[in-house]
């Protein structure tokens, strides 16, 4: 097996993966698999259910928010945020790269009326830019990890305004303050799960927003009602999101899993800063990701070399976004502190071999 650094799809823990194929033929008995069940199954509801509570009590939820299962990749949470949070007044972006640009594209086009709070474009995206919202917008929205920066929020700013959170890159690898939360949503494929399931958590009283010229299917509002059933859901991908909360619970829960992950990230951090200027990070130290450890070498030809260095040892995924070159080391929650570790060391070497 190889150290899988890619940024999403991402690695899923071992333990998923193997509770999976062992029921993947025959399902707890059922004589089927949970692909070929019905979702009007009571076999299939049990699941769907069951991922649902795993993550009100992983994420210590409230009852008054919603957990929906749809689909269209984070990417149709752009445009379906705006259509069922706008009221004709304004919304606030923080720009914190390209994935808070693509939403703010969607508002664009939609034409309704925003604003761009802070932005930290200017130093390219380089760390997250101190905001001010206003307490008067229809809603407040922030990327709450740059994926292809590696760049992340280590508190939410506190707002009056709904605030509206893409999650992607960090979901379930902290606790959320839902008291100033109000709606986060995340594609699953880099912590929660498979690609193909988009995760929305939502408080219940925004759901009255939507206007009747929504199409059913854009509205938050028509899955909520139908617990994520309206229409034929991901199922696969949902009970496997069951099994990765699972997962988290027996590492101790979402507490223990920042920690393991701050302890992954300051191992590479420490490589980088202890390097010499032969690694340069990208994010400032204080906006440093614990998803996303995005770097360069000093001398960029070197990159290649180090990047075939990490394939002849097991270690993929490790070429940064095309959009911005480098280099990119996805630690999400399923890696362990081993990989991270065999990184690290390959990386210290690889600096004293090409000085
Ligand atoms: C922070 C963030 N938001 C949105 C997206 C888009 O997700 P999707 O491909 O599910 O549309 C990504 C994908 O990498 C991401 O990292």
């Amino acid at each position: 097996m190889v150290y899988n650094f890619n940024a999403g799809p991402a690695m899923l823990p071992r333990e998923v993966l193997l509770s999976a194929q062992e029921n993947l033929i025959d399902f707890k008995g059922n004589g089927l698999s949970i692909i070929e069940a019905s979702h009007r199954s009571s076999m299939y509801e049990e699941v769907h259910n069951e991922a649902i509570a795993n993550i009100r009590k992983i994420y210590e939820l409230p009852d008054d928010f919603e957990v929906l299962f749809l689909q269209g990749g984070a990417s149709m949470q752009f445009a379906m945020v705006p259509l069922n949070l706008y009221q004709g007044g304004t919304i606030e972006f923080c720009d914190t790269g390209a994935w808070s640009s693509k939403a703010i594209k969607e508002v664009d086009i939609l034409g309704y009326n925003y604003k761009i709070a802070a932005s930290a474009k200017e130093s390219g995206y380089d760390h997250i830019p101190q905001v001010n919202f206003s307490s008067s917008a229809d809603y407040a929205y922030i990327t709450s990890n740059n994926t292809i920066y590696g760049t992340q929020y280590k508190t939410f700013p506190k707002t009056k305004s709904p605030l509206v959170v893409d999650a992607s890159s960090d979901i379930f690898s902290y606790p959320i303050d839902w008291e100033n939360v109000d709606c986060l949503f995340a594609g699953a494929q880099k912590n929660a799960g498979p690609s193909g399931v988009t995760l929305v958590i939502i408080r219940k009283s925004l759901l009255e927003r939507v206007s009747e010229s929504v199409p059913t299917m854009l509205r938050y509002k028509t899955h909520a009602k139908a617990n994520s059933l309206y229409n034929t859901p991901p199922t696969f991908g949902i009970y496997l999101i069951g099994l990765t909360l699972k997962w988290i619970e027996s590492q101790g829960g979402i507490r223990s899993i920042q920690e393991y992950n701050a302890k992954k990230a300051a191992l590479l951090y420490d490589v980088i800063d202890q390097s010499d200027g032969f690694y340069i990070g990208h994010a400032k130290p204080e906006a440093r990701s614990h998803m996303n450890v995005t770097f360069t070498i000093h001398d960029q030809s070197l990159e290649a070399k180090l990047l075939e260095k990490a394939a002849q040892n097991g270690m993929i995924g490790l070429k940064g976004h095309r959009s911005v070159g480098g280099l990119r080391a996805s630690i999400y929650n399923a890696m362990r502190l081993e990989g991270v570790q065999a990184l690290a060391s390959l990386l210290e070497d690889f600096a004293k071999e090409n000085r």
